[in-house]
């Protein structure tokens, strides 16, 4: 909840106590240059016990409720029919409106198996943004992925409320070139993840549906962030104050024909799943799911995840909950605002985005910006951020570098994990950091893997710019931070 102090100044207070906590410990700075030395520059490879502050992402790192922990322990293990399914499905239904569901152990099982079943090389799949493991998924199957945001989501220092809007023209135009042949479907992100977390709205929702009906394609929707996507709605758009987050959730995945999710975010538990009300289609995958992820039943989800989805989902529809990150960024994005740290703006929906390329403009692209300044942040403050621009792009068939749009270090924050003293030390460190930028320099690749290369790849600092850093940092904090 935002409460208003009587100093003027909004926070978010958080709405839930804390019962379990796990210790973590900050090394000193010189043992952060080396355990990012070994990582090669990537903070994927960093260790868990070498972190301070983990906002890598939001993706299974949430804290679950006591309702979460207790469900879990009545799980029911049976390999076919369990009613741990039936409870997750009902769950389902109630807060989504639908029918069918199909577990799958993540979600980018689910994208894998709507890739298989829905398309065939050379189609084109519109899209308001792409995330980087949909985009592999519905590559390999031979599509092609189609952005078709309005030229203001790429603006990081923006006004604009709902910044993951589809560009409706553009839709139009595109539908027009292909032909609905080609186009298995519309695909519709519940928050733009790769954006900066920015929302779509419920009107321009109902002008995509309205479009994909009157041409016959079917709308998709990755509803892995749906509970923040209907929060904003709630926040922003007019006409929508009054509303429920169950209502809006409902309304929401009402206009759609299929959605999948990854249930490793909002419903705070382990899994993914694929549900619907149209049969058909439902009959079409659930051949595939015995195949590679588990009986019908449980898709490869542990029964103890199951259960903890079936909850999480009911829980995500209260507004302290769908709340709680969306809140927390904005406290996070404003202080960093009052700084001149350049952030996307409006504060969005999974974590605080800083923009690598007005945060080190002496940075070409081909230098990785934005995975320099996520090792550089590691390095000041034992905080681990995600690149989030050209190192999560893969070059193109031709092995050509493919220059992404926005160069992100994104600092993501876990539901429930981290306090306000946590954010107001990160952006210290920022702040820091952001004053010292000229001492950053840019990466390049050691080790390069083929396909999702941000995970495992190997960089390197060009002039050993890490060691002075450290250097520096130490001059002004001592060697004990
Ligand atoms: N779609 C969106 C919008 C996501 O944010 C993610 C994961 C996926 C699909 C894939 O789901 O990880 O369960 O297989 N996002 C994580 C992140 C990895 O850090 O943003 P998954």
């Amino acid at each position: 909840m935002i409460v208003r102090l009587s100093n003027g100044r909004e926070i978010p207070v958080e709405m839930h106590k804390i019962k379990i906590v796990q210790k973590i410990d900050l090394l000193p700075v010189d043992q952060r240059l080396k355990a990012i030395e070994e990582g090669g520059y990537n903070t994927f490879s960093l260790k868990s016990r070498d972190i301070f502050i983990d906002m890598l992402t939001d993706s299974g790192t949430n804290a679950m409720s006591d309702n979460q922990l207790g469900a879990m322990m009545v799980s029911d293990n049976a390999y076919a029919g369990c009613e741990t399914f039936y409870k997750l499905a009902s769950a389902i239904e109630d807060v989504l409106g639908l029918k069918y569901v199909l577990p799958t152990h993540q979600g980018r099982a689910s994208e894998h198996l709507i890739a298989k079943v829905f398309i065939k090389p050379g189609d084109v799949i519109p899209m308001n943004y792409h995330f980087t493991t949909t985009r592999a998924h519905f590559e390999l199957a031979g599509g092609k992925v189609l952005e078709i945001y309005a030229d203001e989501a790429l603006n990081t220092q923006s006004t604009n409320l709902f910044k993951g809007n589809i560009d409706l023209q553009k839709l139009n135009d595109v539908i027009e070139k292909y032909s609905r042949d080609k186009i298995p479907f519309v695909r519709m992100e519940a928050t733009t993840n790769l954006l900066g977390g920015q929302p779509f709205s419920m009107e321009n929702l109902k002008r995509v549906k309205e479009i994909c009906t009157a041409h016959k394609i079917p709308l998709l929707m990755d509803a892995t962030l749906i509970s923040e996507n209907s929060y904003f709605i709630k926040m922003r758009e007019r006409g929508y104050e009054n509303r429920t987050v169950a209502e809006i959730i409902k309304e929401t995945i009402g206009l759609t024909d299929i959605i999948y999710m990854s249930a490793r975010k909002n419903s705070s538990a382990r899994g993914g799943l694929i549900a619907t009300n149209n049969k058909e289609f439902y009959e079409r995958i659930k051949p595939w799911l015995p195949v590679y992820e588990g009986f019908l039943t449980y898709g490869g989800i542990s029964f103890e995840q199951m259960e903890a989805m079936a909850v999480g989902i009911r829980e995500m529809t209260d507004i302290s909950v769908a709340g709680s990150v969306p809140e927390q960024v904005k406290y996070f994005v404003e202080r960093c605002v009052e700084k001149k740290i350049p952030v996307v703006t409006p504060p969005g929906g999974l974590a605080c985005h800083v923009d690598a390329k007005l945060f080190l403009p002496h940075l070409p692209q081909s230098q990785y910006p934005a995975g320099a300044l996520a090792a550089a942040i590691y390095i000041v403050s034992g905080v681990r951020s995600m690149e989030r621009g050209t190192i999560s792009m893969d070059r193109d068939q031709d092995g050509k570098e493919v220059y992404s749009d926005l160069e992100l270090a994104r600092l993501a924050i876990p539901r429930r994990v981290y306090t306000m003293s946590h954010i107001e030390f990160v952006v210290d460190r920022l702040d820091w950091l952001y004053n010292h930028r000229n001492l950053v320099g840019g990466l390049k690749f050691v080790e390069e893997p083929p396909v999702l290369r941000f995970f495992f790849g190997r960089l390197e600092p060009l002039d050993n710019w890490g060691v002075k850093l450290a250097e520096a940092f130490k001059k002004e904090f001592g060697a004990k931070y």
